[in-house]
């Protein structure tokens, strides 16, 4: 893969976020020196450089009652190494869906021979194991896992510390291209392979987000994103002093941790844990306040944002929806103790003029689950594994 090199970092605390780099070749050929002035513009990331890191990274795909059809299309797109991970949240009473997932991935695993692992959210073990290692966080008042996104990638968070892997990816199963899934991950491998920390994050960020319509329209952003981004945005001048566009992936669904990293941020519920996560960081590793991570601060902390190839493609779910999420995803920024005034501002004019709140109405905060690291993980595995068989999908077991 041949992706261009970072050419602007902007510099927060000990954040370092790097502006948007495009993917320029999907496929860069066999190992070649490059000759030096080449390699400053360009990296090309070797594919045994890709396969060593996708060998060490598990692939979460968080799913609620998605087309099936959709479903196999994406975990056809994730690359052989990777351990796959779905963490379904889909309905189990009257039309099992979650039982025809687990064959579609059984199936897949046969034929493939490959691993993966599939749980769904409910599972009264994974709410007992939560319990019996002190991370109740996630549980509701039925004492199960609560509902919600961010709390199905919390859960495959836990099951990726326990098979040891280093990488933690997210991809969304309402994905239409298998081959858009692909370079995803390629760009999380070409990510982590390019950071000089082991504390850092990839985010896509896609060339074009087609609409259709009468015909096929190639939208570069949502409506969504734009104002995350600018928000975000705002978050950062304001504190710097200094104005800057630099975040263009404050929504990514699509991306991927260390999981140093991962251990230590809190995470928001729901749709809202994108945006928390870079507020997170920011609070954290800003400067602003003391440091969250004495080491992690040492190392700093690397954000890539990379720019795709392929076009994304998913389920439009309604405008409700996209309202929700944007709620949600500004509500993590006007709730930060490092928003100020002019930020806070924004925010509310952009969502009235969104219709997206009433005026006497107040942003919702964000539900915070404690950084992972706060698990007992050896009791976590231990009440797991008695049943890890179970979840697995092996070669057609
Ligand atoms: N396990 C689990 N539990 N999965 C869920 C749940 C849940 O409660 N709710 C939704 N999902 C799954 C969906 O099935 C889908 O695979 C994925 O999470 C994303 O949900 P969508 O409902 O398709 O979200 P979206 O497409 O509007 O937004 C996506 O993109 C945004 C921008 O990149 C999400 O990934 C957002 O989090 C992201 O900000
Ligand atoms: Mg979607």
């Amino acid at each position: 893969m041949r992706i261009e090199s970072p050419r602007y970092t902007e510099r927060f605390g000990s954040v370092r976020i790097n502006d948007v780099q495009k993917v320029l070749e999907l496929d860069a050929g066999r190992d070649k020196e490059l000759p030096l002035h080449e390699k400053i513009a360009v990296q090309k990331i070797e594919e045994n450089t890709i396969k060593d890191i996708e060998e060490k990274m598990a692939i979460v795909i968080p799913i609620k009652d998605e087309k099936l059809q959709l479903f196999e299309g994406v975990i056809s797109g994730i690359p052989h190494e990777c351990l796959i991970i779905v963490i379904s949240n889909s309905q189990r009473k009257g039309v099992d869906r979650f039982k025809m997932e687990q064959d579609t991935l059984n199936q897949f695993c046969h034929f493939t021979r490959r691993q993966a692992l599939i749980f769904h959210q409910k599972d009264p073990v994974l709410a007992q194991a939560l319990k019996e290692a002190d991370y109740p966080d996630l549980l509701g008042k039925d004492e199960r896992v609560r509902d919600g996104k961010a709390e199905g990638m919390i859960a495959a968070m836990f099951i990726t510390m326990m098979a040891k892997k280093k990488y933690v990816g997210f991809v969304d199963a309402d994905n239409y291209f298998p081959g858009a899934v692909l370079e995803y991950v390629r760009c999380f491998a070409s990510g982590f392979s390019m950071a000089k920390s082991p504390y850092a994050m990839v985010r896509i960020l896609w060339r074009y987000k087609p609409k259709i319509s009468a015909g096929v329209y190639f939208k570069k952003w949502g409506r969504v994103s734009e104002i995350t981004n600018g928000c975000m945005n705002s978050l950062i001048s304001h504190k710097t002093g200094f104005e800057t566009e630099i975040i263009k992936t404050g929504n990514a669904g699509e991306h991927a941790i260390s999981l140093k990293l991962a251990e230590i941020l809190p995470y928001a519920s729901g749709y809202a844990v994108e945006p928390q996560e870079l507020v997170s960081i920011f609070e954290g590793f800003g400067g602003v306040s003391p440091m969250a991570h004495p080491t992690a601060a040492k190392h700093g902390i690397e954000v890539f944002q990379i720019e795709t190839r392929n076009p994304h493609l998913h389920e439009e779910k309604g405008e409700q929806h996209l309202d929700e999420m944007l709620l949600l995803g500004l509500g993590t920024i006007y709730h930060s103790p490092l928003c100020t005034e002019e930020t806070e501002q924004l925010i509310l004019s952009e969502l009235l003029q969104q219709d997206a709140i009433n005026p006497s109405e107040a942003l919702p905060k964000p539900h915070l689950s404690a950084p992972l690291k706060k698990i007992n993980l050896k009791r976590f595995t231990e009440v797991m594994e008695k049943h890890v068989k179970s979840y697995s999908a092996l070669e057609g077991e």
